[in-house]
């Protein structure tokens, strides 16, 4: 099977252990073992007794019962059944695409992007048809523009909310209205939700289109809104359909998740409240911060992004992105990621969800920097 490079992938391999300050971090600063029992409430002790007595046979090869009940309870209609446990929301998303999508379909895809959701349908044959968030309407997705699409047909509709790498949210009414475009193509929607439940306004979690939509299929992860990337964890919350169909291609290529990433998993979903106050109060002072910052940047503008980690910087000087960027690592070790790698030259994605000293450090070394970029 052919597939096109993934593009923010190469960049991180090429550059993330060689840099300073990494502002081209996506996940909530992410937590150590101890810190996740800490918030949870359980004794150090006590956990490592548990897993001392832990059999590292293949486990509950779907999940376990209590992994899949604290999944199903980020949803309002999701049931035990209805989630499948993945390799990290990148193993959930290529589930899905190899499961629905054949030779010929045409998927519709909202872009910018997480790579996988144009590259991976592309690669499988289909038709990708890809509908442009714009900076001149404030990343905002043309609804009208998704109807004109879908009229056309569509196997599926895919895209990320909070979306990667604008920090674009669409709300209920937006879904609803989404959902009701999609039933009449009788098209699926795919809804990358990895950054669901951090969002900058309110209770920060917006409803999931597996509550919306009866075709809806919610992907979701361990790694960004919960800071637990190393558990390489993640789900797809689906009707039966979907469950079956992924089952059989997961029998192929996953057999089971680490015993212990579920066990860790499940504690902390079953406190996920303690965890995303923690990152509702990381994501909110850093862009607070990050606000302030592009305010007082001369050649730096943003829409502000209204949920998830990341958020797209435009620039003001006449250089191509991956220069700009490994100008700026080779002078002062901040690591931004380049728009080319996203196909949105002219922009710099910054993950604004790292610590808030890294923040706050990276950003002070690239103002002297921005003033002399050449
Ligand atoms: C929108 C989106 N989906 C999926 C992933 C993959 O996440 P995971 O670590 O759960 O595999 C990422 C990672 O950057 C992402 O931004």
């Amino acid at each position: 099977m052919r597939i096109r490079e993934f593009g923010v992938e190469t960049w991180m391999n090429r550059w993330e252990t060689r840099c300073r300050y990494n502002l081209a971090e996506t996940c909530v600063e992410s937590l150590t073992v101890d810190q996740l029992l800490g918030l949870a409430g359980v004794e150090g002790s006590a956990f490592l007794e548990e897993l001392r007595g832990l059999k590292l046979t293949y486990g509950a090869i779907e999940g376990s019962d209590r992994l899949r009940d604290a999944i199903a309870a980020l949803y309002e209609s999701v049931r035990r059944e209805d989630v499948v446990v993945a390799h990290g929301a990148i193993g959930a998303n290529h589930l899905v695409y190899e499961a629905l999508v054949e030779p010929g379909d045409r998927v519709i895809s909202v872009v910018p992007t997480y790579q996988q959701h144009t590259s991976i349908p592309e690669s499988l044959g289909a038709e990708v048809v890809t509908l442009a968030l714009r900076d001149a309407d404030g990343w905002r997705l043309d609804l009208d523009e998704l109807r004109r699409l879908a009229a056309g047909g569509a196997k599926m509709i895919a895209l990320a909310n909070p979306n990667n790498p604008t920090g674009a949210l669409l709300d209920e009414a937006d879904l609803r209205e989404i959902a009701a475009i999609a039933d009449t193509a009788d098209a699926w929607v795919l809804c990358d939700e990895v950054y669901r439940g951090i969002d900058q306004e309110g209770t920060g979690t917006t409803p999931s289109i597996a509550d919306l939509y009866p075709r809806g299929i919610a992907v979701g992860s361990m790694s960004k809104a919960f800071s637990l990337a190393g558990l390489r964890l993640g789900w797809i919350a689906a009707p039966a359909e979907v469950v079956r169909a992924v089952t059989i291609h997961r029998d192929y290529n996953t057999i089971s998740v680490g015993m212990v990433d579920d066990l860790l998993a499940a504690i902390a979903l079953e406190h996920r409240d303690a965890i995303l106050a923690r990152n509702r109060g990381i994501v909110r002072g850093n862009l607070a911060a990050l606000d302030a910052w592009v305010a007082a940047e001369p050649s730096i503008s943003f829409v502000r992004p209204r949920g998830g980690t990341v958020a797209l910087l435009r620039y003001a000087f006449d250089l191509p992105s991956e220069s700009l960027c490994i100008r700026l690592l080779e002078a002062r070790g901040v690591m931004f990621t380049p728009g080319s790698a996203l196909d949105m030259e002219g922009y710099l994605r910054i993950g604004y969800a790292n610590s808030p000293q890294v923040l706050a450090d990276g950003l002070a070394q690239t103002s002297p920097f921005l003033a002399a970029p050449g």
